[in-house]
This record gives C-alpha cells, structure tokens and sequence, in this order.
C-alpha cells in the first residue's frame, strides 16, 4: 500500500513540474522578477511576477486627450466613469505558491480620497477567497488599507511589504484624481498549500491536510467538469470499502458550487469519503465558482487527487448542480 502514495507523490510532482517553465540562468531569474508591466484594466488578473505600475493624472480639459498615460482608451474610459470606482490587481500563481507584494513607491492622497489596500486572497463582489471560515487570519488581519498623508512631515511614502497564505492575492486601488504605485510581484514555492484558486487553467490538483486538523480548498472560478483521480480520506477501516460519495463523517471530500467566491456555504453534490486508486466519475457543476473542499478533523492523513476541467455545454449530460443564476 506504500507504493501507491509513493505513485501518487510521483504523479504529483510530474504535473508540478510541467506546470513551470523552466529557467535557463539565473539572469531569466532577475528579468523576469524585474519585468516592468502596466496596469491597463480596472480588474486586471496577472500572474507574472515583476514590477506593476499604475499612473493617473489630473484630467486636462478638451485639448489633451494623453491625460492617462500609459492607459488603453478602453480602460481609460471605466476608470473616467466613476472618479471613486475600486480597481484591482488580482494575482494569481502555480497553486504551490504564495504572492509576495512589494510597494516600492506609492503616491496616493488620503485627503482626495485616494486608498490602498492589499488583499490576503481575492475579494470580488464583497465575497472572498479564501472564505473567512477557512482562513486561519481574521478577514480584518487580511486587508491592509494605506495611503499617503500629507498632514504628516516630513513627508514619507514608506515601502510596504506584505505576502498571501495562498496563490492568490488583490491589489486594490482608488485613485480619484491623481496618483501613482509601483508594486513589484514575486512568487515563493511553498511545501504544504492548502487553499488554491484556480483562474483559467485545466489541470489536476492535490489536497492534502498534512495530518493537520485543516480544511482545504480548490476554488475555481469557472463551472468546472470534477474527477477524482484517487482518494485516500478517513480511517484506514475505509480501505477495504467502496468510496462513498455520500459521506457522513467528518473527514471527507465536499464537492459543490456556488454563485460567487464565498464558498462556505456552497452547494454540495457530493461528499466523498474511502480509499481508492481508480479514477471516479465525472461530475459537471455549473457554477460560478467550483469548489473542492478536503474537511479534516486532524486524526487522519487525508489526500486526494482531483482533476479540474472547464465545463462546456456538451457536459450538460453530467450535470450534478446548476446554481441558480
Ligand atoms: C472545518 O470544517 C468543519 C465542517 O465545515 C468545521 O466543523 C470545522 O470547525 C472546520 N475546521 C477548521 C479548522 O476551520
């Protein structure tokens, strides 16, 4: 039995390693972490690390149609619609990781209304990932608002530092007339993610407890096509038994879907709990947001193996949940 965790680890690591591309010297180390981009849209979703800048200038009347620079028209527009509208740098990277954010400068005015904040995970709607029930920091330890005092002297702008629990993060910024950030992205590799949002990409994801008394969450945020490709939850009575997708015990595997990003109290189509090897049935969930949740009481050592595939609508025929819209 040894062998098949061994098999499992292996498999998991092939996938992780293809995920990345990888990295001749270590100059494409510097480039790439040193990579200038800018901020052109309001919701803007990125997953490459390097330095993000945002500029704003005061709006000039008629003649100077340039006001924004380095804004498409297209962006500039939204931005112009509402001078209090709440943009965001939503980050997103492998799910192993966690999100470094540096502010290396900011110039955004308290008194004009100008606010900061860093996210500890992503905030869309007033909902979050991870859900405040599934975090271990208070939702109020994970937004950090600043921005920049005048009142104050001398004058500082300090550097801000701040790093995710998880692969996502949220850069969020209001800037009603003027003003500037740059904010530079890193990654780190991390041993044991429990939470992982998934933003675009098909693939197949491991949860894992770690022995600990955690619950762990993939959140997808599309409608998502779920498999399991093995299962290991529960006591090792379970073994012998068929994998029931009707679980009652604690230790078990919750798949469901929900409307937005909250996902605490999602719809399930299945608890799963058991061991097995074999690939499980698939499931199609039309729901913004796709969750797979591993609940650990701490008692066992709990994995499974889940693949994730955006749903289309020839996967109607597997249809488990359809959230109302
Ligand atoms: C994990 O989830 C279960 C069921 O939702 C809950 O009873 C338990 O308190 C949660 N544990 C942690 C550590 O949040």
């Amino acid at each position: 039995m040894k062998f098949i965790g061994v098999f499992t680890l292996i498999t998991v690591v092939v996938f992780g390693v293809k995920a990345w591309s990888p990295l001749k010297n270590p100059y494409d180390l510097f480039a790439l972490t040193h990579k200038i981009h800018t901020i052109t849209e309001c919701m803007d979703v990125r997953s490459e690390p390097g330095d993000y800048i945002f500029k704003k200038f005061p709006k000039r009347s008629a003649s100077s149609r340039m006001s924004y620079v380095n804004l498409d028209q297209e962006a500039m527009e939204q931005i112009e619609e509402d001078p209090m509208t709440v943009c965001g740098l939503y980050i997103i990277g492998e799910p192993d990781t966690i999100v470094e954010v540096t502010i290396k400068q900011y110039n955004v005015n308290c008194e004009s209304g100008g606010l900061m904040a860093f996210v500890d995970g992503w905030e869309l709607n007033g909902e979050y990932f991870p859900s405040e029930v599934d975090h271990h920091r208070k939702l109020e330890d994970r937004v950090v608002e600043f921005c920049s005092d005048y009142r104050q002297w001398p004058k500082v702008s300090n550097k801000k530092f701040f790093k995710s629990s998880q692969n996502a993060a949220l850069l969020q910024y209001r800037i009603p007339t003027k003003g500037f950030f740059i904010a530079n992205v890193k990654f780190h590799k991390i041993s044991q993610p429990c939470n992982v949002l998934v933003q675009d990409t098909d693939g197949i994801f491991q949860l894992n407890n770690y022995g600990h008394p955690w619950n762990c969450t993939i959140a997808a945020i599309f409608p998502a096509v779920v498999s399991l490709s093995s299962l290991k939850i529960g006591s090792k009575a379970l073994r012998n038994e068929k994998v029931n997708y009707d679980c009652q015990m604690e230790d078990r595997l919750d798949i469901g879907g929900s409307g937005g990003l909250e996902n605490s109290n999602m719809d399930k189509s299945s608890s799963v709990c058991g061991y097995s090897d074999a690939p499980g049935p698939q499931q199609a969930l039309f729901c913004g947001t796709t969750s797979v949740r591993l609940v650990s009481s701490g008692k066992y050592s709990n994995q499974a193996t889940v693949e994730i595939r955006k749903a289309s609508v020839e996967d109607y025929d597997l249809a488990t949940l359809i959230c109302p819209v």
